[in-house]
């Protein structure tokens, strides 16, 4: 079997970034910092993580908060998903590990939200446990290194390298081994242009023996995004406004938004909210501000429809199920990066 441990740990001794989850073995903070680096880069996560981490300095206060303050918090990272579910996780722990981590790499992959790689980046760096760590970087690192000419990503891909890389982790720290697979991944095994030259792994790698760098990996095809059309209602009331939390089973669930509908197709930029008001004449409408938003899945065409008006002027039961908001309150909210751009557009 080419060997790659001993070159790959005492390579991170020296080479390493110093990042702040690296000074840690309290498993809550390495969770935390993990999660938080699924949805950005190392340099724009640190400030997220350190915010985290000063609001939510323990697995208990996390458990203890209440959602909107944490998706608040989570604000500008994306797929709010996983910040509700690291207070779901917050809470299993407190209530059946008496506020402990668990050590195993099974009962972590049990908690909501933690999969393979968590769990083994929390088991490993925390827990010294052997279970290799299996990012995006790493298997690239890997597919480059054995020469994999499967598309990376698949479940069968995935095993494959569990495998080969959790029996070079045979003799090693497996803590120092992940985190030398993930740090040679980001900084060295790039994408684009890998520094084969400074890589400790060079002598044994296949794709450089071969000049694979280019083609390796091979990656799985993805889904073209929807297209989808949202029309939002921006009123302006005497310094008030009218918002609603996105329903369970939605993109951006829990989030707050204005009141919208989404369209099958584009509206040829009608007004779709006459109905919402007694007395359209005394509706002042503005332009309508219009933006195009990219998400993994979908891109979203979004307008929105401002009106300013006074607040008899508009139906009553159009209010009904909304929040009725100051808009210097407006900020205070969990809102969507859609959301926040058309906030800040406004103000
Ligand atoms: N990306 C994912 N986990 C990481 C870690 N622990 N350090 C640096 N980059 C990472």
């Amino acid at each position: 079997m080419t060997r790659m441990k001993c070159f790959i740990e005492a390579w991170y001794c020296e080479n390493a970034r110093k990042l702040p989850w690296r000074d840690t073995l309290d498993p809550y903070k390495i969770w935390v910092s993990e999660i938080i680096l699924q949805q950005t880069r190392v340099e724009q996560g640190i400030p997220f993580y350190y915010n985290f981490i000063t609001k939510f300095p323990t697995v208990q206060s996390l458990a203890a908060a209440e959602e909107d303050e944490v998706l608040k918090v989570w604000q500008g990272l994306g797929y709010y998903s996983r910040a509700r579910n690291m207070m779901k996780a917050a809470r299993v722990i407190m209530e059946t590990y008496e506020g402990n981590f668990p050590k195993n790499i099974d009962e972590l992959k049990r908690l909501p939200g933690i999969g393979n790689y968590t769990a083994a980046a929390v088991g490993s760096f925390a827990f010294n446990a052997r279970m290799p760590a299996i990012d995006g970087n790493v298997r690239r690192v890997a597919a480059r290194f054995y020469g994999l000419h499967d598309s990376i990503g698949t479940p069968k891909s995935d095993s494959q390298i569990e495998e080969k890389l959790f029996k070079q982790m045979e003799a090693c720290e497996p803590s120092l081994f992940n985190q030398a697979m993930i740090e040679i991944g980001a900084m060295i095994c790039k994408p684009q242009n890998p520094k084969c030259d400074e890589c400790p792994l060079q002598n044994s790698c296949i794709a450089k023996l071969h000049d694979l760098q280019r083609i390796l990996p091979l990656k799985k095809e993805r889904k073209a995004p929807k297209t989808v059309f949202l029309d939002y209602i921006f009123l302006e009331c005497e310094g008030i406004t009218w918002i609603e939390k996105r329903p369970e089973n939605s993109t951006w669930k829990g989030l707050y938004e204005f009141p919208n509908i989404q369209q099958s197709q584009e509206t040829q930029r009608k007004n779709p909210f006459h109905d919402w008001f007694l007395k359209p004449d005394e509706t002042e409408i503005k332009e309508p501000l219009q933006l195009k938003h990219q998400l993994s899945h979908q891109t979203i065409f979004a307008t929105l429809w401002q009106f300013s008006c006074k607040e008899a002027n508009i139906v009553e039961e159009k209010k009904e199920g909304k929040l009725k908001v100051k808009l210097s309150e407006l900020q205070e909210f969990p809102v969507h990066k859609l959301m926040y751009r058309f906030i800040t557009e406004l103000i």
